[in-house]
């Protein structure tokens, strides 16, 4: 598996450009499903989700074409399965986003129950429940989720409350709802922008969603959906991860091709901290760190338009490097600090009391030997590397590929001393990053 070699110290400076959203291209991927016609993504980020997102497609029976790098053309008219396979499940949760489409259409989906992973149990007992509200007969077979539109083949719409806000189950449900018979409304949505690029594709697509931002969306059914084109919003995510990499390394950047309007809670909490953050335009931000340092600042994660949970380790980084105690307290996700004891071995001083992390700074980080754990659990580590005395080591890198842009060319292009240390010959690729050929061809 691939590691990261990190010097640390460097300030980063210069200009960055920020990938299309993981978190939107994959519902965006989906939602092609819905059509026999061709649905074409651009600003798709060539990251290992988005390779393994296409493999259950063709898996499935859709064609993938990439004319460019990150574009995707998509034609799901010779569908034979209905099924995600139980090994592209366990590599990637979002998987289960084939169930919705699969179900409108066909009426029948066959979905391996996706199992927990390093974050927490994941389940997806609401999509289920709101599938059920559709009228769909829903069981388990050995351990998969199998799915089966009323006798009639088509869902019915319906009013859904979701008890807990979820993102991809409100993906999911406008995904059903759409070719669904009559009226659906969710209740207690996702207000994710990767919702309203959604909700955007599925509209060009001949739907009618309405409400996408806010806790309710209604989706009138139509009988059938077109092909259309479109371009993927820009990942908030990363941008944020930018964000922290010029601050914490006090450093300058100046972050293209994002929508600083999609970060305005991550841009308001790190002004906060004492980060100078200008929004340039509708499409740069230029972030650099006060002169007077960094102040503790708590922070709670809650789903959007409030701290995202996808932040929370970048943001735990940072406050080790801020003057005071912080308090972050996650609460989407019962087991998001497996970050915080690798931090530890780097000489963080922070405690963990149950759903929230208490972290004490300034302290000087040193190099270590890390393991990465999950996608943004990594990125956190490369972050308290970039900022550490001497060389730190991050192990199964290939967490990061995940979601990230062959983040260490990024970072070397702005100052940072790292290196990829390709997994030996005779070891595993497994954990390899997607080579920009392999995507390109689908050779992987
Ligand atoms: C999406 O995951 C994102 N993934 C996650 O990003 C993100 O962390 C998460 O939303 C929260 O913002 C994609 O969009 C592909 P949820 P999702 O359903 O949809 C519980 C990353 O790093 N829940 O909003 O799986 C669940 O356990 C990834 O890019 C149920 O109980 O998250 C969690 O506690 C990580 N039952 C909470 O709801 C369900 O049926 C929110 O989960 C579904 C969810």
């Amino acid at each position: 598996m691939d590691k990261f070699r990190i010097t640390g110290g460097n300030p980063l400076r210069g200009r960055v450009s920020i990938s299309g959203a993981k978190n939107s291209a994959l519902p965006c991927m989906a939602a092609a499903l819905l059509t026999s016609e061709t649905v074409t993504l651009h600003n798709i980020p060539y990251v290992r989700d988005i390779i393994t997102q296409r493999r259950l497609l063709e898996d499935i029976g859709a064609t993938v074409l990439t004319p460019e790098l990150r574009t995707h053309k998509i034609m799901a008219d010779h569908v034979e399965l209905f099924e995600a396979p139980y090994e592209l499940v366990k590599t990637m949760r979002a998987s289960v986003l084939a169930l919705g489409p699969l179900l409108a259409r066909f009426g029948r989906a066959r979905v391996s129950l996706p199992g927990g992973c390093a974050i927490g149990t994941r389940p997806i007992d609401l999509h289920l429940a709101a599938f059920q509200h559709l009228g769909a007969e829903v069981g388990l077979e050995s351990g998969d989720v199998v799915a089966r539109a009323p006798s009639g083949g088509r869902l019915r719409g319906s009013e859904v409350h979701f008890d807990k806000v979820t993102v991809t189950g409100t993906e999911n449900l406008m995904m059903a709802a759409a070719l669904a018979e009559g009226k659906t409304v969710i209740h207690n949505a996702a207000r994710e922008p990767e919702i309203a690029d959604l909700g955007e594709l599925l509209n060009k697509m001949g739907a009618r969603v309405r409400g996408c931002g806010t806790p309710t969306i209604t989706i009138d059914g139509v009988e059938s959906l077109g092909g259309a084109e479109h371009t993927i919003i820009p990942d908030r995510i990363e941008t944020g991860t930018f964000m922290v990499a010029a601050a914490i390394t006090k450093g300058e950047l100046e972050i293209k091709g994002c929508r600083p309007e999609h970060s305005a809670i991550v841009i308001a909490k790190l002004r906060e901290v004492g980060v100078e953050i200008e929004e340039v335009n509708q499409s740069t931000l230029h972030v650099r760190c006060c002169a007077q340092g960094l102040r503790a600042q708590d922070v709670v994660t809650e789903p959007h338009p409030r701290f995202p949970t996808d932040m929370q380790a970048q943001y735990m980084a940072l406050m080790t490097q801020s003057e005071g105690v912080a308090r972050i307290t996650e609460n989407i996700f019962e087991n998001r600090f497996m970050h915080a004891s690798e931090m530890q071995r780097m000489g963080a001083a922070l405690a963990i009391e149950g759903n929230t992390a208490i972290v004490e700074g300034p302290t000087q980080l040193t190099g270590a030997r890390v393991q990465a754990s999950d996608l943004r659990a990594s990125a956190s580590l490369v972050l308290a590397g970039l900022a550490a005395q001497g060389e730190t080591i991050i192990d199964r890198v290939y967490h990061i590929d995940r979601g990230y842009e062959r983040i260490e060319r990024k970072l070397r292009a702005i100052g940072a001393d790292i290196e990829r240390q390709k997994a030996s010959v005779t070891g595993s690729l497994r954990g390899a990053a997607p080579q920009a050929e392999e995507v390109a061809t689908g050779i992987n």
